[in-house]
């Protein structure tokens, strides 16, 4: 039995990573700023002082863990605040990381969602990215304010991916892959919403996807759940893209 943190534990794909790991046995600490019947803490990963407090209740509860899996997140839409998107998307998964770091057991595994916008977005703006990457939330969040959610939010997650890519090596030496999930057009509530969006939520319907649906969270789950396994021993410092084919057929050059 594992013991693994979850955030965003109370909805969607978050939900489903949750339970799909209580089924096979491990323990789950879910984290959510909504209230839920598995929701172990109760925190907004806003800001640092939520973040912190987030991390010192994770620890009470379990001085070591064997991984973290980073759901928490907002999507991007047309009256979206961005500087708030960017402080929950990004800050919200990379500092909670990094202040449990020093609990997560050598033969763990973290796994950051991502998303498929990062390729099938090509316009996002990845200076937004590049700021993210330099860790000042302040400055971070003046960058994002001047971008629409629909460029914000590609960015936020491309510098998740690219935040993996930097620190795989070093977390590496200590035993601790770090990976991104980086999935399409799932169903859950924050598509939910964006399909109220009055500028995009029609044209989401028209989403490419090489199977002709949607994904559901579950499927994405069990992705998750294979990253953080043993089974992916040799899997490090990657973006797995869970899509459905949007992104082979958005990309059908890219290797
Ligand atoms: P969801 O809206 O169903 O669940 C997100 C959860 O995060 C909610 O329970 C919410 O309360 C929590 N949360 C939001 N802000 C928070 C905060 N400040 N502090 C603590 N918890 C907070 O969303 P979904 O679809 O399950 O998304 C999960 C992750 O997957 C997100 O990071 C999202 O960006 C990403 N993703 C989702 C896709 C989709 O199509 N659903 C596609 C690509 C990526």
């Amino acid at each position: 039995m594992n013991i693994y943190v979850v955030t965003g534990a109370a909805s969607g794909i978050g939900a489903a990573t949750a339970q799909l790991l209580r089924s096979r046995g491990h323990r789950v600490i879910g984290v959510d700023r909504s209230a839920g019947e598995r929701i172990d803490v109760r925190a907004d990963l806003s800001a640092p002082a939520g973040r912190a407090e987030a991390a010192s209740r994770i620890r009470e509860l379990a001085p070591q863990i064997d991984g973290i899996v980073a759901c928490a997140g907002i999507g991007g839409g047309t009256d979206t605040d961005t500087a708030l998107l960017v402080s929950i998307n990004y800050f919200g998964a990379t500092e909670l990381i990094e202040r449990l770091r020093p609990g997560i057991r050598a033969g763990g595994a973290v796994v950051v969602l991502a998303s498929n916008s990062i390729t099938s977005s090509p316009a996002y703006p990845a200076h937004l990215a590049r700021v993210l990457l330099r860790g000042d939330e302040a400055r971070a969040r003046a960058v994002a304010g001047r971008f629409h959610g629909a460029l914000a939010y590609p960015a936020s997650k491309a510098a998740l991916a690219w935040w993996v890519r930097r620190h795989a090596a070093d977390w590496a030496r200590d035993g601790i892959r770090l990976n991104a999930v980086a999935p399409g057009l799932t169903t859950t509530p924050l598509i939910a919403e964006r399909r109220e969006d009055r500028l995009f939520g029609d044209r989401l319907d028209a989403y490419p996807s090489a199977l002709g649906r949607e994904g559901r969270p579950e499927e994405v789950a069990e992705v998750i759940a294979f990253t953080l396994s043993e089974q992916a021993s040799l899997v490090v410092g990657t973006t797995i893209i869970v899509d459905g084919g949007t992104d082979a057929l958005e990309n059908p050059y890219r290797p």
